[in-house]
């Protein structure tokens, strides 16, 4: 698959608050042609974009996302805690995100958070969404998440779309996963990246993703090493090198 040197973490997250429309426009005004993004359920099954288990650091709301209906998050201000130009930003529906990501014509890497108490509902309802609405003669979204069994899932719902699995370290069961998986990425914590295990992951033919690169110099290091993609805070800064 083709990936852009860099994907946008949350959007542009530091300069926008994070996961919210304004952080995508922000993104894209910037020159970045993928955005990373993360889908959650509300208590009544709504895919949103969203990043905490709770709702306090990004919202001026209280509680468990997973306990708030749609209704009551979209009421909620998400921009507001981050500065106070961007106050009235609400918590994104999926719907809107790539309806969003369509009209400004950039990619998504959808991360896939795991659900309590079903962890796999969320990767059936953001792909049901996602399908519904994503063009065909666009390159479809990358999923990818931490959860081996919500890959599972997008693997039996839409084949076709590529996957990466998001590790801190990599695990020493990587190319099993990867094969059982049919992975096209590992999306490692760049800490834990080096020349040996980059090379060793892309001999299997998989790209490699690095996450959370905020600094030029440590970017293109990993880009030399050959990692594919850097998922940053700051797409602005990166697009110095
Ligand atoms: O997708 C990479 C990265 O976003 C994973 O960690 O916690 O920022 O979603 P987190
Ligand atoms: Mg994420």
């Amino acid at each position: 698959m083709d990936l852009p040197r860099i994907i946008g973490h949350r959007g542009a997250a530091a300069t926008a608050p994070e996961n919210t429309l304004a952080s995508f426009r922000t993104a894209a005004a910037m020159g970045v042609t993928m955005v990373e993004f993360d889908v959650m359920l509300t208590r009544d099954d709504r895919a949103v974009v969203f990043h905490d288990e709770t709702l306090e650091r990004t919202t001026d709301g209280h509680g468990r996302l997973r306990e708030a209906p749609l209704a009551t998050l979209i009421g909620l201000d998400a921009g507001g805690w981050f500065e106070p130009n961007f106050a009235g930003e609400p918590v994104p529906t999926l719907e809107a995100v790539l309806g969003l990501l369509q009209g400004l014509g950039i990619g998504a890497n959808i991360e896939i958070k795991p659900t309590h108490p079903s962890d796999t509902r969320t990767a059936e309802i953001a792909i049901a969404v996602a399908a519904g609405l994503w063009p065909v003669d666009r390159p479809p979204p990358l999923l990818s998440s931490f959860s081996r069994r919500c890959l599972q899932v997008a693997e039996e719902l839409a084949p076709t779309w590529p996957r990466g699995l998001i590790v801190d370290r990599l695990p020493s069961d990587w190319h099993e996963a990867a094969q059982a998986l049919g992975l096209s990425t590992i999306h490692c914590l760049h800490r834990h990246l080096s020349p040996v295990v980059v090379a060793e992951i892309k001999r299997t033919g998989l790209g490699v993703v690095a996450w959370t690169v905020n600094e030029l110099e440590r970017a293109e290091t990993l880009w030399g090493w050959g990692v594919e993609a850097v998922i940053s805070d700051v797409p602005d800064v990166l697009q110095e090198g």
